[in-house]
């Protein structure tokens, strides 16, 4: 892991060589030519600018995940960074937010927001899944003051970690079985309907690592940052996940579980307490929605005794509850298969319409509803999840969101803030094959 400090970084996305299985190399596309790329870290109040400069054979875009960011910033699908002498120049509509940077450009991120793991990828326009898939995936952790106050597991007992399945040819190569646009046309090689999976489960770029640990606690930072599987995560032998935290920050109080369900896009914070174990042992982060290799994570071999100056805190942070009544508009936005593509509200993605206009510093309910898995991803404006089929919201998925899993047949209902920007933003499903298959719309903040 690679950490990069300061208020100004430059990422350079390449061609690289990987080493993600024993005994073969692996071509991927990289941010700094690494995979995932580099964790960024960045405090709230500073802000950070990011000078992105592409390398690679093809535009990108690249969207800070969870960030609260100037549409211009946003990774908005046709704002593109093109290769040097790319032809032919992708089309400009103007007023749609789509615009052509040559090689290089700066991403600006205000980081006026409070503590959590965002994570950033690519976001081009039809190619988001195997652009991610080839390698485009990073993660931020921002830190502040609220946060630093509490007594976690810090330095190497703090590991952020990306889970995303991936599958190979037997020389190395990523496989993605859906080349490029064939996506588009039914009948392709693979399921087009579920999106893509892979047969190998990563976490940062190692297929089933594992990792020693003292028999102390550790604080776990997971991302699902795979294009379209979904994790049930436990330990085996089982003791509890102590969730501190979800996609956007600290949750008010630790909950604990023995399984979180973490669909592509989101993230959850948990600590896990080796202490629990004897020294000698090894403990499996599994995955229970998975079979045969996919049903196991990684390993952690509890090696050593340490003594642990963490605390499980009873408080973790102020998070305000919203509540229905704070809603000055709802919504609703159905997820579905219809017209040979995945759409919302029966339409497919258009760059330059507008499917709402929220007013900045209001509150709108917005109702999920779908046929299918489908985690539905909210760009700039945070939430909270209110119900689901008219119930209680799944336990993990309390605090402050971006992303919810919608799954077959759900009404889900959530309160989102739009706080920030004025600017075009979008909502849209984050099975990334969903997404490239039109399953995203855009939404004016007014
Ligand atoms: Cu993580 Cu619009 O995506
Ligand atoms: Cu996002
Ligand atoms: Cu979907």
């Amino acid at each position: 892991l690679t950490n990069s400090a300061g208020d100004h970084i430059v990422l350079t996305q390449r061609v690289a060589d990987a080493h993600l299985l024993p005994g073969v190399t692996t071509q991927i596309w990289g941010y700094d030519g690494i995979f995932p790329g580099p964790i960024i870290r960045a405090r709230r109040g500073r802000p950070l600018t990011v000078t992105m400069r592409n390398q690679l054979p093809v535009p990108t875009s690249t969207h800070l995940h969870g960030g609260i960011v100037p549409a211009d910033s946003d990774g908005f699908p046709l704002d593109l960074i093109t290769p040097a002498g790319y032809s032919p120049a992708p089309p400009v509509q103007h007023g749609t937010g789509a615009r052509v940077h040559e090689v290089s450009r700066d991403y600006r991120y205000p980081m006026d927001q409070r503590a959590g793991l965002l994570w950033y990828h690519d976001h081009r326009m039809d190619f988001t899944a195997p652009q991610v898939w080839r390698g485009l995936a990073g993660m931020m952790i921002v830190s502040d003051d609220e946060e630093d106050a509490l007594p976690l597991p810090r330095g190497d007992r703090e590991l952020p970690l990306l889970i995303c399945d991936r599958a190979f040819e037997a020389d190395g190569s990523l496989r993605y079985p859906l080349r490029d646009m064939a996506m588009h046309h039914p009948g392709a090689d693979g399921d087009f309907l579920s999106g893509i999976f892979g047969d190998v489960i990563l976490v940062n770029g190692a297929a089933w690592p594992r990792h020693e640990v003292a028999n102390v606690r550790y604080r776990l930072r997971l991302v699902n940052g795979s294009n379209a599987r979904r994790y049930r995560l436990g330990l085996s032998p089982g003791t509890d996940l102590i969730q501190i935290g979800t996609d956007d920050g600290l949750l008010a109080a630790p909950v604990m579980h023995r399984e979180i369900v973490l669909s592509p896009g989101e993230r959850c914070d948990v600590l896990v307490d080796f202490s629990a174990y004897p020294i000698g042992s090894e403990v499996t982060l599994t995955n229970t929605l998975g079979t045969g290799p996919a049903a196991e994570i990684m390993r952690f071999a509890v090696t050593r005794s340490a003594t642990d100056d963490t605390r499980v805190p009873p408080k973790l942070a102020d998070v305000p509850v919203l509540e229905r009544s704070e809603a000055v508009e709802v919504r609703q936005f159905d997820f579905r298969f219809g017209a040979g593509r995945w759409q919302i509200n029966n339409q497919p993605y258009d760059p330059a319409g507008s499917v709402a206009a929220p007013r900045l510093g209001t509150v709108e309910l917005w109702r999920f509803t779908s046929d299918f898995h489908h985690p539905v991803h909210v760009h700039l404006g945070h939430f909270q999840v209110l119900s689901r089929n008219g119930r209680d919201p799944d336990p993990w998925e309390g605090g402050w969101k971006d992303t919810v899993d919608v799954r077959p047949y759900e009404a889900v209902e959530v309160l989102v803030k739009f706080a920030g920007y004025r600017g075009r933003y979008m909502l849209h499903c984050h099975n990334l094959e969903h997404e490239d298959m039109a399953m995203m719309a855009n939404f004016d903040v007014v």
